[in-house]
């Protein structure tokens, strides 16, 4: 099989990517809390040497709000004293030959509660329900998840401390500061901000009518229940492209919600058209919320291909697409123009590097993600992730191939990309 068509690079707005292959976001939880690690970096640089074009954070959380909401696994990003250390990680991601997109999120909503219980901010005061039927037909999932003393809650629907309603003017708020966020992201020389609006957290949350039922301008119709997403993109594009225009701007959304009465595919194709008209580059397409984890992390291969294909035939626009472990359906998923970047979170967990083995042609050498969930039950009760096929996972860090290598720079090089680009030279490779 000639895999030929996955190393095409391709334009994502102003960012050439070098093939078809993302490192999709993964919040890969370590032992820390606070700003990214020297794990990070590491786990960053392990899947940017195994070839992928693209290296995602995991969600990164983008106002102090937001942050209060989950600190226990993800990192904070919203003040200035947090650019450093994703310059670390933009700086490893390039030293690795990958562009490196940050996922920078508003928050979990009426998932955000801290394991001490305490509640977070949602679009209305419903406390969230992980219903029986969503949970992964796999043998363990729900006996697990009901032994945990902070995930029982998170089981059968069980009521937990509702969340706070934001006002309106909170969050008007929450979207300045997002956006001064997403500045600070550039600043820290991400080649791509990624808007999380996925799998019912914060953003999706005011999508779905089961969790907004607001009456404000953010609540009621469809197209009020968008407008968080439409005016926070909108924002960013605005804010990126005046200050950096050498950075892509994306969005992750969820294509249906699978959950009865939630919200369906043509609401998020029509969503969609509304953000290819406010200028975002690119769309990051998955699927379902937390409410069903079988689809949310699927177990059979490709079911998001058909809503990123309609995704890209409805906006013009490139698209990623997720939960292709196949090395036939990466194939028939770019030759045959579903998706226009695979986005491999598990698989490239169980193997980092996927893309290197593809392209010279050891698809017998790959180590396939046999989709048993270890790493997912882990993710969900804030232990790092592990794999059973992947000894190395959550320890690259003591990993001698994937420290960054020190690189002779001249000062020119060393310039933020921004100066570069603003003297013509194009891009933000620092590879
Ligand atoms: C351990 C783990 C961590 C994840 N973290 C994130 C995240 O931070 N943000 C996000 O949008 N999705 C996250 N996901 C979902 C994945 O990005 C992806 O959409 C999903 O796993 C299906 O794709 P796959 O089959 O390539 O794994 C995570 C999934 C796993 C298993
Ligand atoms: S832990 Fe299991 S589901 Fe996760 S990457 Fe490894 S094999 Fe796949």
């Amino acid at each position: 099989m000639g895999f030929e068509a996955l190393y095409q690079p391709i334009r994502l707005g102003p960012v050439e990517v070098k093939n078809r292959f993302s490192m999709a976001p993964t919040s890969a939880v370590q032992a820390e809390t606070g700003l990214p690690t020297e794990q990070n970096y590491a786990y960053i640089a392990a899947r940017a040497k195994g070839g992928a074009g693209i290296v995602h954070t995991g969600s990164v959380q983008g106002t102090p709000k937001a942050w209060i909401g989950q600190s226990e696994i993800q990192h904070p990003l919203y003040d200035p004293t947090h650019v450093g250390a994703y310059a670390e990680l933009t700086d490893t991601a390039h030293a690795f030959g990958a562009k490196a997109f940050i996922q920078l999120s508003l928050g979990l909503g009426n998932r955000g509660y801290k394991a001490d219980g305490s509640p977070g901010w949602a679009p209305s005061a419903i406390a969230k329900a992980e219903l029986p039927g969503g949970m992964p037909d796999h043998e363990g999932f729900r006996t697990y998840f009901l032994r945990l003393p902070h995930s029982k809650a998170m089981v059968d629907g069980h009521a937990v401390v509702p969340p706070r309603a934001y006002t309106t003017e909170e969050i008007e708020e929450e979207i300045e500061t997002y956006v001064a966020s997403a500045k600070l992201a550039a600043t820290a020389g991400f080649d791509g901000i990624e808007i999380h609006a996925c799998h019912g957290y914060l953003l999706d949350q005011f999508r779905s009518p089961l969790t907004n039922i607001r009456t404000d301008k953010y609540g009621g119709s469809v197209e009020n229940r968008n407008r968080i997403i439409v005016e926070i993109s909108q924002k960013t594009v605005e804010a990126i492209e005046t200050d950096f225009p050498e950075v892509a701007v994306g969005v992750r959304l969820s294509a249906e919600e699978h959950v009865e009465g939630g919200y369906q595919f043509v609401e998020t194709r029509d969503l969609a058209v509304e953000l290819a008209a406010v200028g975002v580059h690119y769309f990051d397409i998955t699927s379902s919320s937390r409410a069903s984890f079988k689809d949310f992390v699927p177990d059979i291969d490709g079911t998001n291909m058909k809503y990123a294909k309609g995704i890209k035939e409805a906006t013009g626009l490139p698209v990623m697409c997720n939960n292709l472990h196949e090395p036939a359906n990466y194939l028939k998923a770019i030759e045959e123009g579903y998706c226009d970047i695979v986005n491999m979170c598990r698989p490239l967990i169980a193997d980092p590097d996927i893309p290197n083995k593809v392209r010279a042609n050891k698809i017998d050498q790959i180590v396939r993600c046999t989709r048993c969930y270890a790493c997912t039950l882990r993710l969900t009760v804030f232990i790092p992730v592990r794999c059973p096929l992947n000894p190395n996972v959550g320890r690259e860090r003591y990993m001698p191939e994937y420290l960054r290598p020190p690189v002779w720079q001249t000062k020119e090089e060393m310039l933020p990309a921004q100066i570069r680009w603003d003297r013509g030279e194009g891009g933000t490779d620092a590879s």
